[in-house]
Formats: structure tokens, sequence, C-alpha cells
């Protein structure tokens, strides 16, 4: 194995993580009896989708329930897709009412484990009548087809359950992430125009309190669409209630009716709305719709994580990012298939927790993301090797490129050499998994994501949209539409045509630079616009920046990503202050903290350097490839000739010394 510089086409260079020539394939005992068993069986499948997209994924569709049938597979005016158009659907009756006309009607559907090792059951049955419940209190408030709810919580089974409940009634969902600030997640409601926000009095992380209905409260005294709040009680912190405007779900919940019939809905209709970091400083709406969507995601979860009744499924993430809505809760309820839900982080209260839970529940399928593996990495072999990890047959990445090392422990240490490792390649905006292996079908390569899911054609081109030959870089493009793809940005067909199908002609554009190799194994190389991926999360560097220029004290700032052992990417942040400001630790320190308030603990800055001058172009532009050499502590190799002002290099570079 070496390094090898691999060229993108036309572009600064990016530096492929590796070169890596071992392979692994499925075992004869996984493959035989997995969904799809070998190469041949992918390859088929491939073609077939190749030849009639349309008539592949038509077929597929027929194993949804349907109130009324589609009339039309695909109807695609690009970059505008409608997907089963005519159907009539609905995603809450396909993960639960069609399993309880079966024998899984108890079986269990969310397995919910709380970080104090607390454990709750819900059944399709049981989470059936809990989202009907809650439907019918989201009816009682006024909420009708279309309305917009925002959800703010920790990970608990009543997330799961509103969620639900807003596909059940035809409401749109958006859910934020825990993390986010009180200022995003007004950004976020007034963008959606929600009416009612979710949350609960606070969540428990790492043992401590996480209080969120006070963040909502302070977003709340400038969003003027909320009419509405539901609080669920979960850590008992005290809270203030606002007569006729907060209600407590237990209160709600206890008269409301356990019948509500799930909504027939058109198959375009609106699903949710996720909110994700671009190139600018404003997040970008991603609206995904209910066919389509619900589509996606069963026929991957079925196939990737090769899921079977008897299964116990595990996926790590939280439900406020996309894998947690697409691979927790709809394509695998959708499945009928046991899902476990997890409210900590891996390390609390012992690094041994993730592998406690695998024990505690027989955990067949895992899915995790690479920071979580290299951080557990860090603690030894010693914590998974308490527990008893031999129900494991399949484990998972997602979220970032994993490295080699990374992928030779989980290999080694969690799968004893005997599960293979499914590492997806996907985005907020693809819905669902576009490049994976299909476990017992594909031998793996640590570090690829290597071949694209039946259905999807991706590509990797120059900057004209031409192919490159096998390994060198390009960027990484979809070139037909798939039914859990991106319809638009919410309330903004412009930025979304703008942002996906304008800078390479005729394809979707990831905004990832990848490299084939000559196997055509995909080998992703990270994201080639200003977008960084910080512990699998995706961060505009314009997010941060507008964050810390809206300090008084802030003139400019660029932010860039450096390399992090355990985050992949660390955050850091050349900032010119305002005449008056003393470039002191101090000061950084408000800084961080200023961020964290702005966008939340995510954004945080890992370094903060005081710099009197950023590098500019001639004509302004900020030469963000300096800056990444020297965060990283690198000698710039590239092209220097168009800086405005070659001094500045320097005084940076001494900032760096001193
Ligand atoms: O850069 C790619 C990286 O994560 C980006 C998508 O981020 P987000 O929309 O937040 O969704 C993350 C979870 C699906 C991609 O553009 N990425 C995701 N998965 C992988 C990856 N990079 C390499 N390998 C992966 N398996």
């Amino acid at each position: 194995m070496a390094g090898k510089e691999i060229k993108v086409a036309g572009e600064e260079n990016i530096t492929s993580v590796l070169h890596e020539d071992r392979l692994f394939k499925p075992s004869e005992a996984f493959s035989s009896q997995a969904h799809v068993k070998s190469r041949q069986d992918y390859d088929r499948l491939y073609r077939k989708a190749e030849k009639d997209p349309e008539g592949f994924w038509g077929e597929l569709a027929k194993d949804l329930h349907w109130f009324k049938p589609w009339e039309k597979v695909l109807q695609w005016k690009a970059p505008f897709a409608k997907w089963f158009v005519g159907g009539s659907i609905n995603v809450s009756y396909n993960c639960l009412d069609r399993h309880l006309k079966t024998w899984r009607k108890n079986k269990a559907a969310i397995i919910w484990e709380s970080e104090q090792g607390e454990s709750r059951t819900l059944t399709f049955q049981t989470l059936h009548r809990e989202v009907c419940k809650f439907a019918n209190v989201l009816k009682d408030q006024g909420l009708k087809k279309g309305d917009r709810v925002v959800i703010y919580m920790p990970m608990i089974p009543e997330l799961s359950i509103a969620m639900l409940a807003c596909a059940r009634i035809g409401a749109t969902h958006s859910i934020i992430f825990g993390g986010f600030s009180a200022s995003a997640i007004k950004d976020r409601i007034n963008d959606a125009e929600a009416k009612l926000v979710v949350t609960a009095d606070g969540g428990f992380r790492k043992g401590s309190v996480v209080t969120l209905k006070d963040k909502v409260d302070e977003a709340l005294k400038e969003t003027p669409s909320v009419e509405r709040m539901i609080v669920v009680q979960r850590t008992q912190s005290p809270v203030t209630m606002q007569e006729n405007r907060d209600f407590w779900w237990h209160d709600l919940m206890s008269t409301a009716s356990a019948d509500c019939k799930a909504t027939p809905l058109n198959s375009e209709h609106p699903l949710f709305i996720l909110y994700t970091s671009g190139t600018t400083g404003k997040p970008k709406g991603v609206v995904h719709t209910t066919a389509g969507y619900l589509l996606g995601t069963t026929v991957t979860s079925k196939w990737i994580f090769d899921l079977k009744d008897t299964d116990t499924y595990w996926c790590t993430a939280d439900i406020g990012w996309i894998t947690g809505h697409s691979y927790i809760i709809y394509g695998i309820l959708s499945n009928g298939v046991t899902s476990l839900m997890y409210e900590g982080v891996p390390t609390y209260p012992h690094p041994g927790r993730f592998w406690e839970i695998v024990e505690k529940y027989r955990v067949n399928i895992f899915y995790t993301a690479p920071t979580a593996i290299r951080a557990l990495t860090k603690f030894g072999e010693k914590w998974p090797k308490k527990y008893d990890l031999s129900s494991l047959r399949l484990l998972g990445t997602v979220g970032e490129p994993i490295n080699p090392e990374a992928w030779m422990w989980y290999h080694r240490v969690i799968g004893k050499e005997q599960c293979p490792i499914v590492d997806t390649w996907w985005q907020t905006e693809t819905g669902g998994i576009m490049i994976t292996p299909l476990p017992g079908a594909i031998p793996t390569k640590p570090g690829s994501a290597t071949l694209p899911f039946p259905g999807i054609a991706i590509d990797v081109v120059n900057r004209e949209g031409k192919p490159v030959p096998a390994d060198v870089g390009g960027y990484l493009v979809v070139k037909r539409p798939w039914p859990s793809m991106i319809r638009t940005v919410w309330r903004n067909p412009d930025r979304y045509k703008l942002t996906y199908w304008s800078d390479i002609p005729g394809v979707y554009f990831t905004g990832d630079g990848a490299r084939r190799d000559k196997d055509g194994y995909v080998w992703v190389m990270g994201r080639v616009d200003d977008v960084i991926n910080v512990s699998g999360h995706r961060l505009g560097t314009m997010e941060v920046e507008s964050a810390l220029v809206s300090h008084s004290k802030v003139a400019e700032a660029a932010v860039v990503g450096r390399p992090d052992e355990i985050k992949g990417t660390g955050i850091a942040a050349f900032v010119t202050l305002e005449g008056g400001q003393k470039p002191t630790e101090a000061f950084k320190k408000t800084l961080k903290a200023h961020v964290s308030k702005e966008i939340g603990a995510i954004a945080r800055p890992d370094d903060i350097r005081f710099t009197d001058f950023l590098p500019k172009t001639r004509s302004g532009k900020i030469m963000r490839r300096l800056l990444r050499d020297i965060a990283a502590g690198r000698e710039s190799v590239g092209d220097i000739t168009t800086l405005e002002d070659y001094t500045v290099l320097a005084k940076l570079r001494q900032e760096d010394d001193a």
C-alpha cells in the first residue's frame, strides 16, 4: 500500500487517501443466504436497471402498499423529477399498518436503549397506536396536510413517533439535530415557515442534562409562523410553559384517540425537509417526497443491510441527520425489521458502551460512522473484547471516507474477520445509499465504497462532463434521476438548479471528488467545494465564517478544514480583528463560544489564528488552498502566482511558528 497523489482534471490536486490492493471476499456462508448472492447476480440487476430504469424501479415499487397505483413511473423535466406520477401512498402506512396484518404485529419495531441503560420496546402494534394518537394530537392542534412541523428532540422514541405521525397525516417534518443552537433553529423554522414545534424539556448527554426547550423558546421570539409547541418531559428540567402556545406531550396524548387512518398522499407529497450545509452561509432545505424516497430507502435497506425478519439492526446515527431518517426509521421499518435506537454517545459511561449494547440485544447488523470507529480504536481492543459480539453478521460505515487502518480494526476486532463491511456513500440530497458493496456479492477493498447500487448511474468526469480514465481523479456525478433524489431546495428551485445541476452539463454534481480504479471501484476523495466534513457531518465553511464575522470585533474570517485524527476534519479559522481588539487567547475562547452559540457545538473551531491579512488573489478571492496547507502544517507546494501580496504567506507562517 502506498500513498498516491491523484490529480483532479482541471482542478487543484486532491490527494487520494490511499492506494489499496487488499480484497476481502464475503464468505460462502454469508453469500449463500444473502438477498444478492454473487457478482453475477449484481451484474444482472445492474444491467437490467441500465436497460430499463423505469421498469426496474416500477417492478420494485409493486412491493409497497399503494392506495392507488401510479400511472407513470418517471416524469423528468430536467432537473425536476416526479416519480410514480398519479400514485397515492402513505409512508407511515407502509412502515406500520401493513405489518399489522401479518405475524409481525407483535414484533419489536423499535428497541430503545437510554444512556443510563433503561430499555423500551415498541412493537409494530404499540408504535402504530402511539403514532395514531400523536397524529390525532397534531390534527387537534389544527395541523393540516402540507403544514410544516419542526422537531427538535433527543434520541427518544417520541421522536420516531412524531415523525411517523407527521407522515401519517401529510404534515411535512423538518427535524433539527439536537446540537444546533437557538439561532440555527430560528433560521430553519423561518425558512420552513413551520406552524408547530415538537421538542423536549431536555435530553441526556454524557450523564448531563442538555436543555432543549429553552433554545426553542429563544428561537420562537422571532418565528412568527409558529403557533404551538408540544413538549415531551424527558429530564424533568424546569421549563416555562407559555399559556395557549406550549403543551405537554403527555397531557395531549392522554386524551387522544388511537384511531387515525393514514391519509392517502400524492406520490410527490413532501415528506420532509432536512437542512444541510452548502457553500453559502445559509443552509439549504433539502426536500424529499413520499413514494420515491420510500422506495429508495426500502430497497437499499433490504439489499445493502441484507435485512431478514430475524435481524436486530442498529444504526448509531442521530435521527437529526439523514442517516437516521433513512436507516433508523423509514427504510428499516418499511421492511418490517427491528430497529435499535440508542440515546447516547459511543464512549459514555465507558468506551465499551456500543459493544455492551450489541451483546445485550444480540445485534446482527451494525451501521456507524468512521469517526466513531476511530474514536473507539483509541481505547484499545480490551473494550470490545469484554463483550460477546458473535451475533454480528454485517457491519457498515457512512458519512466520510474510512481510512484503511480503521477499516481493518473494524473488520478484525469487531467483525472477527467474519462480517462483510458495507462502506456506503451517499448524501442528504440522495436520500438513500448510492455507492456501496452488496455484502454477499461484492468483494470489498478497505476505503472504497466500491460500486453503484443497481439503478444508480454514476460517473467520474472532468469539468466538461467527460468521463476521466481509470485512476484519474474527477468529479463524482449522477447521470440519471433516481427515486429518492432531492426534488428541490425548499421554496428555492433556482438554488436547486444552480447548486446541483449547473456546474457540470447535464448531470447531478455531488460536490465530491472521486476516482475509479481499474476494477471500476469508486474511491471518494472528499469534497471539492467549500464544504467540510466534520465527524461525518457536513458543514459549510461559509456558515462558520458568517458566524465569526457576526461578532462585532471580527473584521474578516476564513475557515478551512485540516486533518484530524478522530474527526476526519477539524475546523481551522483565520481571523482578522477590528481595531482595538487584542489577539488574545481569551478572545479565541470567546470566539469559539460565539460560534457554538450561533450554530452549535459541532461548528466550534478547533484552531483560531489571528492574522492582519488573509491571503487573497488580485481579484480579492481568499486563497483557501494556502490556508489549508498552513492549517495542516504543510509546506505549500501549489501555485501561488495569483497571490496578491506574498508577504502575507510569510506572516501567516510566522504566526504558525509562534
Ligand atoms: O463527502 C461525502 C461524505 O459525506 C457527504 C454527504 O454528507 P451528508 O449529506 O451530511 O450525509 C452524510 C450521510 C449520508 C458526501 O458528499 N460521505 C458520505 N458517505 C461517505 C462519504 N465520503 C466517503 N465515503 C462514504 N462512505
